[in-house]
């Protein structure tokens, strides 16, 4: 009998489906300003949440809860943003820091016309020293939680629709308070946190 585990280390990964999906998409494309591609920028400037991430939240309470029971710690979303891409456009390489996870919502997404999020390994193939990737079947309204470390992409949009999808990051309350000295108070006070089964308001 082989008593040792099989794998070192593995890599947490969740995909989800929204639930009631026709009504969240609605409700959270109609919450969404329409005159820009992205409010990334803003928001890390003004170290702010996103007055539409109510609306989101509001929708992801199931996939949130069931999350937070995998965590140590009560949880919160310290950040959201929203990425529009036309024909030609793409997100290149990145993270989203050493700490917490962090998560894709496909708000515009057609599964025919347009690719998911590609992720690429923090390690090698040990047979052939190869990178690894991993490019997961999403339909419109699933929504995929990452640790914030791990390296991923938008691929090129080929295609004449736009695609739109929101982004967010998770963290520990105890690290995000860590995180966040300095910052406004408001800021922290108006994450939505998560904590073994249920939200905190
Ligand atoms: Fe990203």
């Amino acid at each position: 009998m082989n008593l040792s585990r099989e794998y070192l280390f593995k890599i947490p990964f969740k995909q989800y489906s929204i639930p009631n999906w026709e009504v969240a998409k609605k409700e959270i494309m109609d919450a969404l300003p329409k005159d820009k591609y992205t409010d990334f920028f803003k928001n890390r400037g003004d170290h702010a949440l996103p007055e539409y991430i109510s609306t989101v939240a509001s929708h992801l309470k199931g996939p949130m809860i069931d999350f937070s029971l995998t965590y140590p710690c009560p949880v919160m979303i310290t950040s959201m943003w929203f990425e529009r891409s036309k024909k030609g456009d793409f997100h290149g390489v990145h993270n989203h820091g050493a700490t917490g996870f962090s998560a894709v919502l496909y708000v515009d997404f057609d599964q025919a016309e347009h690719q998911s999020t590609i992720f690429h390994s923090p390690f090698v193939n040990p047979a052939n020293g190869d990178n690894m990737s991993y490019q997961p079947v999403v339909r419109e309204g699933d929504l995929l939680v990452f640790p914030s470390f791990v390296m991923h992409e938008g691929p090129i949009n080929l295609s004449d629709k736009e695609r739109l999808v929101i982004s967010f990051n998770i963290m520990g309350e105890d690290v995000h308070k860590a995180h966040i000295s300095g910052y406004d108070k408001g800021y922290a006070e108006a994450s939505p946190h998560m904590e073994k089964g249920s939200i905190l308001e």
